[in-house]
């Protein structure tokens, strides 16, 4: 009787509750356009990659050996996949080739980012064969920096005295070698992303499914020391690490079809839906715990890259939580505090997002990859029908 009482009271306060707004993707996408044109028209140096916005209010640009240089032309991309307008075309594939000279890189773990967020977004939009024979000498580059005795891709050259440091960002970068398996026919790509997915689930995780942020490893492939650089505290929760940790088990999913990324993927995802420190706008703080919420910087990147995650993870699992969650995101990131105004943020599209805040680095700025997600995001939420 009290259950059922109970369960007519929830529909009622269900059915009473006002429905909230869908997300404007076209808006959203005119408004990415004006605001890109702009910053295209600033940006025509191709050796200065947009990065984000220094404390005096100046643009920062960064060289295409960054971590992030993929990410304008990746954007430039998606506003040509949802305009289908050979300006954006054009555009994306200058900034795209800008980053070529990377795929010779062999000192970061971060070729994923570089090549494959502007090569494979234009691979895939324009089937350029150029691109895929950038992309796989990118993606041999990459693979010599996964030691088999370890199994696992070096993320740093040393951190804090540990020689052999992997960091959860790196989980991003298999989606470029699985691509490359397919593409090349070489299973050894396949089987090192699979090698590392496994490890990383193996070593990286606690039992409540958050991530640590570096784990270290010895030349066996034994676990040294799990600890943080960009967190607040080693046992505390990154924020980005979260959402790069449920964006790449998604992935992992969706290229291997093996049901423990899924899960580990639907574990991830309710840690964050589930933390008491995620705000009720659903924009995290840049970690998890960091020691003065609620007067602590929110992270409007990690938001951007939950929201994509879950959307590709709601296409596998229905749970509309999955989805409900991604627009809470989307509706806080297009609304008045997040987006910028036309021509203000230095034409990025979003604003407080936090690169470091241990190192003082991008706090509380626009940074590119949080545009990048963003946009990737609105895409991935204009596909599903609910
Ligand atoms: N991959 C570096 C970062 O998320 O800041």
């Amino acid at each position: 009787m009290k259950t059922i009482f109970l369960a007519i009271t929830l529909l009622i306060t269900t059915l009473s509750l006002p429905a909230q707004p869908k997300v404007d993707v076209h808006k959203e996408m005119e408004f990415a356009k004006a605001q890109y044109e702009l910053m295209l028209k600033a940006n025509k140096d191709l050796t200065r990659f947009p990065q984000s916005v220094k404390k005096e209010g100046i643009l920062d640009t960064r060289t295409s050996d960054w971590w992030c240089s993929g990410f304008f032309g990746g954007s430039l991309w998606y506003l040509y996949e949802y305009t289908q307008d050979n300006k954006w075309k054009e555009a994306a594939d200058k900034w795209t080739m800008a980053v070529e000279k990377e795929k010779y890189n062999k000192t970061t773990h971060d070729l994923g980012f570089m090549l494959y967020c502007s090569f494979g977004n234009g691979y895939r939009l324009t089937k350029n064969e150029k691109y895929k024979d950038i992309m796989l000498i990118g993606a041999e580059s990459l693979a010599t920096r996964f030691n088999p005795k370890i199994g696992l891709i070096k993320s740093w050259e040393e951190f804090k005295g540990y020689d052999y440091p992997v960091i959860i960002d790196n989980m991003m970068n298999l989606e470029f070698l699985l691509w490359a398996a397919r593409a090349s026919g070489n299973s050894k790509f396949y089987d090192l992303s699979t090698t590392h997915a496994d490890n990383t689930l193996k070593n990286h995780f606690r039992k409540d499914y958050s991530s640590y942020h570096v784990v270290c490893y010895d030349t066996t492939g034994k676990v040294l020391a799990r600890k943080t650089n960009q967190g607040a505290a080693d046992e505390s929760a990154w924020a980005r690490g979260q959402a790069w940790a449920v964006y790449g088990y998604t992935m992992m999913y969706r290229e291997t079809g093996n049901k423990k990324y899924l899960n580990q993927a639907i574990n991830i995802a309710k840690f964050i839906a589930n933390h008491p420190n995620l705000p009720s706008d659903k924009i995290p703080y840049w970690d998890f715990n960091a020691p003065n919420i609620p007067n602590e910087e929110r992270d409007a990147s990690a938001a951007a890259i939950t929201a994509s995650a879950l959307l590709e993870l709601y296409t596998y699992t229905k749970d509309k939580a999955h989805f409900r969650l991604a627009e809470d995101i989307l509706r806080s990131l297009s609304g008045k505090v997040y987006t910028a105004n036309l021509g203000e943020n230095n034409n990025f599209l979003l604003k407080h997002s936090v690169g470091s805040k241990p190192y003082q680095s991008e706090v509380n700025t626009p940074i590119i990859y949080a545009d990048y997600y963003y946009l990737e995001a609105l895409l991935r939420y204009s596909r599903i029908k609910i």
